[in-house]
């Protein structure tokens, strides 16, 4: 028998066995579980449970048939208040291990903690469709995702309606629960605009090409309209957008020159430009940048300019006088010259949102060599799944006399 004494950053119960590091799938801190060894390496073991033997109150039935075998949801066997707690554990010992402190820390809760994603992506293998198992490549069929928009999940059960037999078909949803159906594959698909009357399906893009409607839909939230092309970055939870978006507005300053880095369809800048004096926005994908040039027009700015450019090539060639920057990059976090050339920027303040808090947490430590950390906010973007969203508000030290 063993106890589990707590969870591991990926959500998985932790124990010993001979001293060695042991992660259990699907156990809780406090429950006493007999395991059987699944994975044996020098450093650790990953084990299964075979018969729990005490279990913990904050344990729930999950909702989601799936939870064991499918990779998305890694938390659905506790308490919602518990995931979020999980969370909030995790990222103040990252930052605490790292010697990173802050002044203060919010988290903010999802409204709704199912229902909430506005995009899936379903891989089709011999027209089965679904996800694949966690850490393999073997298929489970879903017609149903909890952590998926209503609006979604009614499509899904149409999507076999178009044929594909290898491949994959993502699935995006807006403010208005529209659709739209984005495929990749080299089979010959049969498209039938009946088939889906019963959903409100605005584009069908196939291989890049838009087969039905538009290739793009609008986005709405906190007052703006953004569109947002098939393939463009979005942000999967709009009521934590939301609050993304009131955060930035809250804390840059008025009549400043901002930048934009990593801008997407170029939201956060459009926010920005209703207090900034001049925003400059960097996006490497065209699409994306073709969106935000629209997008500038649709919300009736005119003080952004957008760069379609690799940030790594063209930081060094702008001038960094910025006052405020927001920096919002992939999960690999920022390149080193960028973080370099930022140090240098002098710019008064930093928001940094990231979805990775280890590349937040490596890139931080850099910046914390000439910029304090008032606040540091941990927003719950992807419920029941191990994942977290984080927003750092940072100020230029002042200089000691
Ligand atoms: C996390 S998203 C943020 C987008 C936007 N700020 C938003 O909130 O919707 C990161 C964005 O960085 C873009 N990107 C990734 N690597 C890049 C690079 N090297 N240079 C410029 N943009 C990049 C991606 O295309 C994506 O739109």
């Amino acid at each position: 028998m063993n106890e589990i004494n707590k969870l591991d950053y990926y959500g998985r119960g932790i124990t010993y066995i001979d001293g060695k590091i042991t992660f259990v799938k699907n156990a809780l801190p406090s429950e006493k579980v007999d395991i059987k060894i699944t994975k044996s390496l020098k450093k650790y073991n990953e084990a299964e449970v075979t018969k729990y033997i005490n279990i913990s109150d904050k344990r729930i039935k999950p909702r989601c048939p799936y939870f064991n075998t499918c990779g998305g949801c890694n938390l659905e066997h506790l308490k919602y208040l518990d995931t979020v707690n999980f969370k909030e554990n995790k990222i103040k010992e990252l930052f605490c291990h790292n010697n990173i402190e802050y002044k203060s820390l919010e988290v903010i809760k999802n409204e709704k903690d199912f229902n909430y994603r506005n995009k899936i992506s379903l891989k089709v293998i011999n027209k089965e469709i679904g996800f694949y198992e966690e850490k393999s490549h073997k298929l489970i069929k879903i017609n149903n995702c909890l952590l998926a928009k209503e609006s979604i999940n009614n499509t899904l059960d149409l999507l076999e309606k178009l044929n594909v037999i290898n491949g994959s078909i993502t699935v995006r949803s807006n403010y208005n629960d529209e659709i739209l159906i984005i495929i990749n594959t080299e089979d010959k698909i049969t498209f039938n605009k009946d088939d889906f009357i019963s959903i409100k399906l605005v584009g069908v893009v196939l291989n890049n090409k838009t087969i039905y409607g538009n290739n793009f839909f609008y986005e709405r939230i906190n007052g703006f309209l953004f569109k947002v092309s098939f393939n463009a970055f979005f942000q999967i939870n709009n009521y934590i957008t939301s609050k993304i978006f009131d955060i930035i507005k809250d804390n840059l300053d008025e009549n400043t020159k901002v930048l934009d880095l990593y801008s997407g369809v170029g939201t956060l800048g459009l926010i920005a430009s209703k207090k900034a004096k001049k925003v400059i926005s960097i996006e490497k994908i065209k699409n994306a940048v073709l969106d935000n040039i629209f997008n500038i027009k649709l919300n009736k700015q005119n003080n952004i300019e957008v760069l379609c450019k690799d940030a790594s090539k063209v930081i060094n060639k702008i001038n960094i006088d910025f006052d405020n920057i927001i920096i919002d990059p992939p999960r690999s976090g920022l390149f080193k010259s960028g973080l370099d050339i930022i140090l240098n920027s002098n710019a008064n303040k930093i928001i940094y949102i990231s979805c990775n808090p280890d590349t937040l947490v490596r890139d931080l430590k850099i910046l914390n060599s000439k910029y304090i950390i008032n606040k540091l906010y941990i927003l719950d973007m992807f419920s029941y799944s191990y994942h977290v969203e984080c927003m750092t508000l940072l100020s230029l030290k002042t200089p000691e006399k």
